[in-house]
């Protein structure tokens, strides 16, 4: 009797997994990792790149609704400030400081900006740096990349959000506590045609913090990859700025995203498709 009761409980996890994978629409990483926990960052100051549309945007109110204090970057104020009074809106009690920052902008601009960073809130300096920005260009063959493409990619992806690291990461070790929290891509994980220069980006920013990690982990600074797929964030910028309520779902619909996109992840790139013989 004890086995059958024990057994149709291990039979009804397994359904309700079985369920909540097949409707995790490919979130199954964070499936595993529960709901943000807001102590973890009620009170913290939050630090966004990007945060001027898109998944920044997104970020920034979730952030704002779990009681973070929040600097918002990007190279457009205008934007910025408009995300800002948006979240002023709904969370009068969050702070938010605007800091209009280009990362493909002088070391001397990018100290600048991170000084300002560590004196707002009365100095309580950067707990979370999440470097969500990224210039994404539309799809081209490899071959095909004008080579300022490809240096104006590298140069914001990569040179800018490693230039930010290495002037704001000696405030968090004289702290003893920091955390960086960076928006790679599943292009940095594996081929993505049409994009071999954001890929290259990607890939370089998953070598840096992973080495990064494995050398401060000890010394009280965390560093997580992010590496989605293709997300759909246009209906929810197009939603913020006509007032109406756009997706609250960071992910929503990511299948749909990925073909509208036209973004192909198969393992088949991995190892080449054989040409058929004529
Ligand atoms: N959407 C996806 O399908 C997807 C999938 C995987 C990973 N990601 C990654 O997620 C992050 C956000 O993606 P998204 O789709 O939200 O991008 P997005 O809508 O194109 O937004 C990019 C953000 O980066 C800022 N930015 C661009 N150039 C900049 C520069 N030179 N200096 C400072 N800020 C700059 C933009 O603001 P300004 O123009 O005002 O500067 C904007 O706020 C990116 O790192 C992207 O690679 C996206």
């Amino acid at each position: 009797m004890m086995i059958l009761f024990l057994s149709l409980i291990f039979l009804a996890a397994i359904v309700v997994f079985i369920f909540k994978f097949a409707t995790a629409d490919g979130d199954f990483t964070l499936l595993s990792k529960g709901p943000a926990k807001r102590e973890e960052v009620q009170g913290k100051v939050v630090w966004i790149t990007g945060a001027s549309r898109g998944i920044g945007e997104i970020l920034a109110k979730q952030f704002a609704s779990l009681g973070a204090k929040l600097i918002l970057s990007a190279r457009n104020e205008a934007e910025l400030v408009r995300v800002k009074n948006e979240i002023s809106g709904s969370h009068p009690s969050v702070g938010v400081e605007v800091l209009p920052l280009d990362l493909g902008s002088d070391e001397d601009s990018v100290r600048k900006a991170v000084e300002k960073a560590e004196s707002f809130f009365g100095g309580a300096g950067v707990h979370y740096m999440v470097h969500n920005a990224a210039l994404e260009r539309p799809k081209r063959r490899a071959l095909d990349e004008p080579v300022e493409n490809l240096e104006a990619t590298l140069k914001i992806n990569v040179l800018g959000t490693i230039t930010l690291t290495h002037l704001l990461a000696p405030h968090m070790l004289k702290r003893g506590r920091g955390s960086f929290v960076v928006m790679s891509s599943a292009a940095g994980k594996c081929p993505a045609p049409g994009q071999a220069i954001y890929s290259a980006s990607k890939h370089a920013l998953n070598g840096y913090f992973h080495t990064l990690r494995s050398e401060l982990y000890q010394k009280g600074i965390a560093v997580t990859v992010v590496c989605p797929g293709p997300i759909e964030t246009s209906k929810v910028s197009e939603a913020s700025s006509s007032g109406q309520k756009g997706s609250s779902e960071i992910g929503e619909n990511r299948l749909d995203a990925a073909a509208a996109k036209g973004n192909t992840y198969s393992w088949k790139l991995f190892f080449g498709q054989k040409k058929k013989s004529t």
